[in-house]
């Protein structure tokens, strides 16, 4: 059920669809720990999970590194970190083919794939289960996937709208300059049918740096045009005006009238700060409509206060053989953080233009004697929270603790102090919602 003034008024129901976590009035609770595959320990792991990675999947990877006479899971440490600087600390050295070496392309799916997988699902997941979005209904769900690389945010979206919607027919058109990253989508798109039966990939190898528009499909339309890590590749020499005139007149030429475009970024606060621009510049001229990660329509505050960037932050099990290949590497892998927005020509169901209605934006401190957290709320501001520690016993300590960056909260009874709102007691925290 989507999110609306008229349903979030608080009761006993949950606003939210099955499946995501959600809190409602007293007794507020937290989300269950998740094991490697998304399930709870107690729970076979569900297929429809933000977290759940396929073992078939993992396999598939796993032999392909098997096939090959040069490498290992014990030597592609070196090619995985060789990608990884390149994401990050060099970014400034531009973006080659760099899947045209099989030790990085093997790397990618190790230890990226996924990742990429694990990450598109928060916000799709969100969208649908929170926003109530939903692919226009007695036709073909077709998706566009722009820098696709070897397929790892289309086909999570192939396997999650599978399991959600069994019945219904997906068609994928994914494009990369990369060749040889192509041939692997389609290879493990073939290999792997049992996991997006009744769905299609067509493969486009194009470099779409300097171009006016993402794709030249003719009449094709898409119920969604997802960009997971790309942008910030094919448009390093661009400048923002030339990124928002493409994006504006791909979402003019690209999106069904209800389709959403879909963009995930690293969590850089260069790339983050880029991509709230984009995305601020994309509502003000009303080309499109704010879906996420804000509850609000307009622009984000963040972006004056310099405080914060907008991104999240999840928790997650890599597989076991990305966490292999990580003892050489020893990076943080246990956190997945990016940022994203999601946009359609159709507005959003909005939350009420109150600070009672939140996304959290920060970490949740512990802060002489009080728990603090910024959010960003449904008034369009940022504001802070805080609640008093004393009151609160250990059984609530814990729960609050695991409240991840990104969860939306919704509060009642709310009290300004100073420079803060303060939540008068733990009960006054109503509903929770976590993607699971
Ligand atoms: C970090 S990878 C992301 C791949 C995949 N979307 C994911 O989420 O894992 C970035 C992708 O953008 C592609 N890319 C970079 N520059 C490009 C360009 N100029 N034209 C087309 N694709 C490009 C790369 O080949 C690569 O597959």
């Amino acid at each position: 059920m989507p999110f609306t003034e008229a349903n979030s008024r608080i009761n006993n129901k949950p606003i939210l669809s099955e499946g995501s976590t959600v809190l409602t009035v007293g007794p507020f609770s937290c989300p269950e720990p998740t094991n490697s595959h998304g399930g709870n320990g107690m729970n076979p792991p569900s297929p429809e999970s933000t977290r759940h990675y396929p073992e078939a999947l993992e396999k598939w990877w796993k032999e392909r590194v098997e096939e090959s006479d040069v490498h290992t899971l014990e030597n592609l440490h070196r090619n995985a970190s060789v990608l990884s600087d390149h994401f990050t600390v060099k970014r400034n050295k531009g973006f080659p083919d760099y899947f045209k070496k099989p030790g990085h392309l093997l790397a990618y799916g190790i230890y990226f794939h996924p990742k990429s997988w694990v990450r598109t699902r928060f916000p799709l997941l969100e969208v649908i289960e929170h926003r109530g979005w939903m692919p226009d209904e007695n036709e073909d769900i077709h998706i566009l996937d722009i820098g696709s690389g070897p397929g790892s945010a289309c086909l999570s979206v192939l396997q999650l709208l599978h399991a959600r919607f069994p019945e219904r027919k997906v068609r994928v058109t994914a494009i990369d300059q990369s060749p040889h990253a192509l041939d692997t989508l389609r290879h493990c798109h073939t290999d792997l049918n049992h996991l997006w039966p009744k769905s299609s990939v067509r493969i486009q190898s194009k470099n779409l740096r300097h171009r006016s528009t993402l794709f030249y499909g003719g009449r094709d339309r898409f119920d969604l045009v997802v960009l997971s890590f790309s942008l910030n590749e094919f448009t390093t020499s661009s400048t923002p005006e030339e990124v928002v005139g493409l994006i504006q007149a791909s979402c003019r030429k690209l999106l069904k009238k209800h389709g959403l475009l879909l963009i995930i970024e690293p969590a850089l606060k260069e790339t983050s700060e880029n991509l709230r621009s984009l995305a601020d510049s994309l509502v003000v001229d009303g080309a499109v409509h704010n879906w996420g990660p804000y509850l609000h329509a307009g622009p984000c505050p963040l972006q004056q206060t310099n405080k914060f960037w907008s991104h999240e932050v999840r928790s997650w099990h890599p597989p076991e053989s990305m966490q292999y290949l990580n003892r050489r590497m020893q990076r943080r892998i246990h956190e997945l953080k990016f940022s994203y927005v999601a946009m359609s020509p159709t507005p959003a169901p909005l939350a009420p233009k109150t600070a009672e209605h939140f996304r959290l934006v920060s970490p949740m401190s512990r802060m002489k004697g009080h728990f603090l957290m910024s959010g960003v709320a449904g008034d369009g501001l940022a504001h802070t929270y805080e609640l008093m520690f004393r009151n609160l016993d250990s059984e609530q300590k814990r729960t609050l603790r695991k409240i991840e960056r990104g969860d939306i909260l919704q509060v009642k009874n709310l009290e300004q102090f100073g420079d803060r709102l303060r939540i008068p007691s733990f009960g006054d925290i109503v509903q929770h919602y976590h993607v699971s």
